[in-house]
């Protein structure tokens, strides 16, 4: 970061919290301000971002089994116009308070969206519930408390799986899953449920999480002894929407006085090598996108208690909901030893620890192939100017490796 002037320096800093797990945490009162005024791209995301760019999209609705209506975007690249033969479905993942466009936003030479549609990839862009992409729910209204009533926990068993059955209903094939950090946690959940796993053909995962209890940022820490999460639900908000005047004033009273806000990058995420710092205002006019509170309280849990489990209600309510007094964990082991996973992790990522990543590793019985990127922080698999040759690369040779037989 040194060298960068310091506006730059905490709206990068912002914009580096927003693909990682607990972006609350961030931003000094200027980068709120500056959130505050600034447009949204409006549209939709093939129109925003990928036709523009001269590939094929369309967009398809999902609806989930708890009703909300996902939206998807088929991508291709320009040279199945000419009639070949489209390649493997392979779904793209975002993480927290982020969505689809997350893979679309570097240049078209280094976002991992086109590259692997130039490979001749299916390629379908997954956004969870309450991104801006998605389109609501059968009947509950955006504004009200139940429409943000769930956690990374819906998101795998009812969104992942949902588009994850779809795509394998409309490719007639098994499907491949790249997943990132929050997108991460949802497809190891979603694995070890037989009858989703059985549509996956591998998976490559970028800075993988289940365990957090060796979270090691020092602000996410803070936070979380701080109990903010349950603050923010005590205070009755329900999404969490940087882009509102509320999410503005969250950031707003987190840094006020309190924290140094000046070089959150590093201390959040762990030190990112290799961002194009000239971005910046680019990749805001997508991003953050909303989530729900109650997402960021499962997750500080998770923190606080060093569990891969449900969502803890409190003891009578989880007697009621569950039959026991604690949360039930979710159980790796159940992924199944045939399902081949490639993961990809950075030295300098204080989100996905590397004790906490040992621990997920021990307890995956499958095949795993495994890319250690030293200088790597918690975001630059994504925004990486070099993710290309340091990950991608590896990555396309993995999933090319697998599946070569396996249409439905
Ligand atoms: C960084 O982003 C700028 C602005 O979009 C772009 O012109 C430039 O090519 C990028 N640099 C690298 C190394 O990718």
């Amino acid at each position: 970061m040194a060298g960068f002037p310091a506006t730059s320096a905490v709206l990068f800093s912002l914009l580096l919290l927003l693909p990682s797990l607990f972006t609350l945490i961030s931003a000094a009162s200027s980068s709120a301000a500056l959130l505050r005024h600034r447009p949204l791209r409006g549209g939709s995301l093939c129109e925003q971002l990928i036709i523009p760019a001269g590939y094929l999209c369309s967009e398809h609705i999902v609806q989930t089994k708890d009703g909300f209506l996902l939206a998807i975007q088929r991508v291709s690249s320009p040279s199945a116009k000419l009639g070949l033969r489209r390649g493997r479905p392979v779904l793209l993942q975002h993480g927290l308070f982020m969505a689809g466009d997350a893979w679309f936003i570097n240049t078209k030479e280094q976002s991992l969206g086109f590259i692997l549609a130039d490979r001749g990839f299916d390629v379908w862009v997954g956004n969870v519930r309450g991104t801006r992409w998605s389109h609501g729910h059968i009947s509950l209204k955006t504004r009200s408390k139940a429409f943000w009533d769930w956690s990374w926990e819906e998101l795998a068993l009812y969104d992942l799986a949902g588009m994850i059955e779809y795509i394998y209903q409309t490719a007639g094939s098994k499907v491949f899953i790249v997943g990132h950090s929050q997108g991460t946690i949802m497809s190891f959940t979603a694995f070890s449920q037989p009858e989703i796993v059985k549509m996956v053909e591998a998976a490559a995962l970028l800075c993988p999480i289940s365990y957090l209890g060796h979270v090691s940022s020092p602000f996410v820490l803070r936070m979380v002894d701080m109990y903010l999460d349950r603050m923010i639900l005590a205070m009755g908000i329900h999404q969490l929407n940087f882009h509102s005047e509320i999410g503005v004033q969250i950031l707003d009273s987190v840094c006020d006085g309190h924290l140094d806000c000046s070089d959150l990058l590093a201390s959040i995420t762990g030190g990112n090598c290799c961002l194009n710092i000239s971005r910046i205002d680019y990749f805001l006019e997508y991003e953050p996108h909303p989530s729900s509170a109650k997402n960021l309280n499962h997750l500080f849990q998770m923190i606080r208690k060093g569990t891969f489990a449900r969502y803890d209600y409190g003891m009578l309510k989880n007697l009621r909901l569950y039959g026991s007094f604690k949360p039930p964990a979710f159980d790796l082991s159940l992924i199944p030893e045939s399902l081949p996973l490639w993961m990809a992790y950075g030295g300098n990522d204080e989100l996905a620890d590397a004790t906490d990543f040992q621990r997920t590793l021990k307890e995956l019985p499958c095949k795993k192939e495994l890319l250690y990127l030293e200088k790597y922080g918690h975001v630059d698999v994504l925004l990486s100017v070099t993710a290309k040759e340091d990950v991608y690369d590896h990555m396309i040779e993995f999933l090319s490796s697998w599946g070569k037989s396996s249409s439905i």
